[in-house]
């Protein structure tokens, strides 16, 4: 018996090892941790339960029959984050360059099975060279394998991927198909085809960092939703993101205890609109000053800056937040903001998460690039995605709301539940310049009629009470009074249950 267990304990401390010390020893070298390492870091103490610690490939060409590593380059298993549960996989690169086999494939499929019939999110932690190229076609089915359930688990368990070294080719659409990607910083890169290719195709030179590194996909292509500086730094910020999501969309976001008083006023948000229309400020301030403890985790920061979204808690539960941003394009929408917080929108919707929207929107940005660019079709998909959305919304208008831009920030037109302003909202077609430009061309020449003219539209549309009068408005409140009036907004919205009505599913503009 002493012999047989001794023999589990040398397989399991093989299997460990992985590709072995010289390659784990490369792979410290790069900055990265191993895929085991970096379990320990994402997970709580003590919680990894593995599965498939001794599968290996069932590959013979090119030798590979004499070449069998236990784990086969994945680690999979479940684990707990903050106490609790979630299924993950992490790519182990010292293992044929943590690239997909058929074998490595069925291990991620079945922690995906697992994962959904448990109701119980996964992360994948990705390092991986792509296809086992030993392996040919078995390899690509197994990817599609992948890509099928990814596709099975959306809106039933929110999935994560962090993007961890190298993930390129075809493996891109497993990651591209999941909630959240989330990058580290000069060691991960993600593209279809690599610079070489790139040059040979196109005679583009480029770097890999370039074609796909995290700065690449934060800023430029909005494929990567966050970007962090080391391993370390990207796990625990996964922890702190987990702590915000539900298990699925079976449940209720959680709710965590707060010391902070749900009727805390804040003084400072009087004087954060300042009373011109074309002075800036940063919308930050809103958020923040109205979160539980100022916690706000941010999502696709550094790209369409001109609206934020992210997740906050009030009262302890979870609330994603969709806010125009007046410091930068004035807040304008674009294509690039209608995706980003259209699909924000839609995440927190499946997964029942309420929606808190800021609004303070000159408009839809002008001009040919966005009109040649499907302006029209990109910004239906942020319009779509909120009147299709049933969870409770709550919206606060901090100054303008103009146009079709006012009707899709979650007006009440499009079934927003509570509809604030703050007495500095200014709600109309347009701004008083534009508006008395064309109401009264034949005037202006006159400066003196012009500025009567666009006195008496300022008088008449610059404050929020046309919408008020007609119950567009719910109220016009103190912007000091913002926390305590949202929180019991949604107080009074948490048995909200809308069920829409039978059909496959929606159109939405892709
Ligand atoms: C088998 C692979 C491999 C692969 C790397 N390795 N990629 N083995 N299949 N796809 C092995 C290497 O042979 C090496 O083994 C070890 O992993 C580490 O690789 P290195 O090249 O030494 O590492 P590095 O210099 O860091 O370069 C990493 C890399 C490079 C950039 C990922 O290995 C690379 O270009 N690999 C091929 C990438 C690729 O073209 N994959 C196919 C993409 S298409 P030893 O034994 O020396 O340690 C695809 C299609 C998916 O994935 C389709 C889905 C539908």
């Amino acid at each position: 018996m002493q012999d047989i267990l001794e023999q589990l304990e040398e397989r399991r401390a093989q299997a460990r090892l992985g590709g072995g010390q010289r390659r784990i020893d490369a792979q410290h070298a790069k900055g990265k941790l191993t895929a085991r390492e970096r379990l320990e870091v994402l997970l709580d103490d003590g919680s990894f339960e593995e599965i498939d610690m001794y599968k290996t490939h069932r590959c013979t060409d090119f030798g590979m029959a004499e070449t069998q590593i236990p784990g086969d380059g994945v680690v999979t298993g479940a684990g707990k984050i903050g106490g609790r549960p979630v299924y993950v996989f992490s790519q182990d690169f010292t293992v044929f360059g943590g690239s997909l086999s058929e074998t490595h494939a069925e291990k991620i499929c079945k922690i995906m099975d697992l994962a959904v019939q448990n109701g119980v999110p996964v992360i994948g932690l990705n390092d991986s060279g792509g296809a086992r190229i030993q392996e040919g076609v078995a390899s690509l089915g197994g990817y599609a394998e992948v890509f099928w359930r990814n596709v099975q688990a959306s809106g039933v368990i929110p999935q994560i991927s962090v993007i961890m070294g190298p993930c390129a080719g075809g493996a891109v659409y497993s990651p591209a198909m999941t909630d959240f990607i989330f990058m580290v910083k000069d060691t991960s890169y993600m593209f279809v085809t690599g610079p070489d290719v790139v040059k040979t195709v196109t005679s583009e030179i480029v770097t890999a960092e370039d074609l796909g590194g995290a700065s690449t996909h934060t800023t430029r292509s909005s494929v990567a939703d966050g970007a962090f500086e080391n391993d370390i730094e990207t796990l625990l910020e996964m922890r702190r993101l987990y702590a915000f999501l539900p298990l699925s969309q079976r449940e209720k976001p959680p709710v965590r205890t707060t010391d902070d008083p749900a009727d805390r006023v804040e003084p400072a948000l009087d004087s954060l609109a300042p009373s011109e229309a074309n002075q800036p400020y940063d919308m930050h301030e809103a958020i923040l000053k109205v979160a539980d403890e100022g916690d706000f985790f941010e999502i696709q920061r550094d790209h369409a800056r001109n609206i934020i979204t992210g997740f906050i808690r009030l009262a302890g539960a979870t609330v994603g937040v969709v806010a125009n941003q007046p410091l930068v394009l004035a807040g304008c929408l674009d294509i690039d903001a209608a995706k980003k917080a259209g699909r924000f929108v839609r995440f927190c919707d499946a997964f029942n998460i309420p929606i808190l929207t800021f609004v303070d929107v000159p408009g839809f940005l002008p001009g040919t690039v966005q009109e040649y660019g499907g302006i029209i079709k990109h910004g239906a998909k942020l319009l779509f995605a909120y009147a299709e959305a049933t969870v409770p919304k709550v919206t606060v208008i901090t100054r303008k709301a103009y146009g079709g831009a006012y009707d899709v920030m979650a007006s009440k037109h499009i079934r927003a539940d509570v509809n604030y302003a703050w007495p500095t909202a200014e709600i109309a077609v347009m701004g008083a310049k534009g508006a008395v430009e064309i109401l009264y061309r034949s005037e202006l020449g006159d400066a003196d009629r012009i500025a009567a003219r666009t006195a008496e539209y300022e008088e008449r549309f610059a404050n929020p009470f046309i919408a008020a009068q007609r119950g567009f408005i719910d109220d016009v409140i103190m912007p000091h009074n913002t926390r305590p009036r949202v929180i019991r907004a949604f107080e009074m919205l948490k048995t909200k249950d809308v069920r829409p009505a039978p059909r496959k599913h929606d159109n939405i503009p892709l």
